[in-house]
């Protein structure tokens, strides 16, 4: 097979990743242009972490190709791993070394001299709001700070394509948005990623192009406002005084929405996608007065990915892993 075109940075063809019983990957394809991020979402055990795998030359998959800045991952893994920089699941942070030991020791291993290798580290610790933390050592660093040292530690050696592997999972709301700052500069250096996530919203920050993977099979592809386009329209909640206008409340908005609505008596709750947004919120909040029925509390939500995966799967986007 040839070579991709030079402004397709990554592009992978019916990769097959099978483990015993299990297909991680059954047939999955993806391309992306240089200078682009690409969001691949999917649940817990979806086959993020075994494409990324694949991508960054640590794993063979038993069929399909893979094409990282026009070589082949397969046949050629040297120059993949020159060009290739990679953040994985669980951050790759040596405890014991400060943030500076930590990122000088990569230049190191990547064949930098002492001072270019220093002068590295020092840079990314900057770029990265690390450089106060800078000589403490690395067990001592919140979440954050440790995944943005984990994502500096990709940059080291200036790779043209970054892989992501779930970089703010586990973050909390402020560290998730600094670490959302610093791919957004990545990605305006023209660095080129791949970066894996359960967020829809993380995707829709970030990504240019979405793939949706389950079970390892592409399940759907575009941007983030085609797959919610997908899911059709947004979600209409509503919190209901009492729980005996629940059946009541049901019909009329399944009157004034698409598909079944769902409702919970315990929670006194009631949700259904609508199509028309705010008209009918009103619609439904007419007839419901009309009813005497009192509504506590309403809103309207943009669909989450777990209302893309409803709607994509019949099932939600939680952990669904069986225990092991
Ligand atoms: N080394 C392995 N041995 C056996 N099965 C594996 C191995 N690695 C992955 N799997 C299985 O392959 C499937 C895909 O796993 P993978 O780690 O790629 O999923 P993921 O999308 O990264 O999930 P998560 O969101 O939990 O990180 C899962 O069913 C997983 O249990
Ligand atoms: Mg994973």
């Amino acid at each position: 097979m040839s070579p991709p075109e030079p402004e397709i940075a990554v592009r992978v063809r019916a990769l097959v990743k099978t483990y015993g019983s299990t297909r991680a990957l059954d047939g999955v394809d993806l391309e992306i242009p240089a200078g682009q991020v690409l969001g691949l979402l999917g649940p817990n055990g979806a086959g993020k972490t075994t494409t990324v795998r694949i991508l960054t030359t640590l794993l063979r998959p038993d069929s399909g190709e893979a094409w990282v800045a026009g070589h082949d991952v397969l046949a050629d893994p040297d120059p993949v791993r020159r060009r290739i920089g990679l953040s994985g699941q669980y951050a790759a942070v040596d405890e014991n070394l400060t943030g500076f030991e930590n990122l000088y020791l990569v230049g190191r291993l990547y064949g930098r001299k002492r001072a270019a290798a220093k002068a590295r580290a020092r840079e990314l610790l900057a770029r990265f709001g690390l450089e106060e933390a800078a000589d403490r050592p690395a067990k001592g660093y919140s979440g954050g700070m440790r995944r943005r040292l984990d994502l500096a530690g990709a940059l080291v050696a200036e790779p043209t394509v970054v892989v992501l592997d779930e970089p703010t999972t586990g973050l909390d709301p402020g560290g998730r948005i600094d670490t959302w700052e610093v791919i957004k500069e990545l990605v305006a250096d023209g660095t080129t990623v791949l970066l894996t996530t359960q967020y829809l919203e993380e995707a829709d920050q970030l990504a240019d192009s979405i793939v949706v993977i389950d079970k390892g099979r592409v399940i759907a592809r575009g941007t983030a406002d085609q797959l919610k386009a997908r899911v059709g329209g947004e979600r209409l909640e509503l919190v209901l005084a009492s729980a005996d206008d629940l059946p009541a409340t049901l019909r009329v908005l399944s009157d004034v929405g698409t598909g079944e609505p769902a409702g919970d008596a315990h929670t006194r709750r009631a949700e259904i996608l609508v199509e028309t947004g705010p008209k009918a919120l009103i619609e439904a909040l007419r007839r419901l007065d009309a009813q005497s029925i009192t509504v506590q509390d309403v809103g309207l939500h943009r669909p989450t990915l777990d209302d893309v995966f409803l709607s994509l799967t019949g099932h939600g986007a939680e952990s669904r892993e069986e225990p092991k």
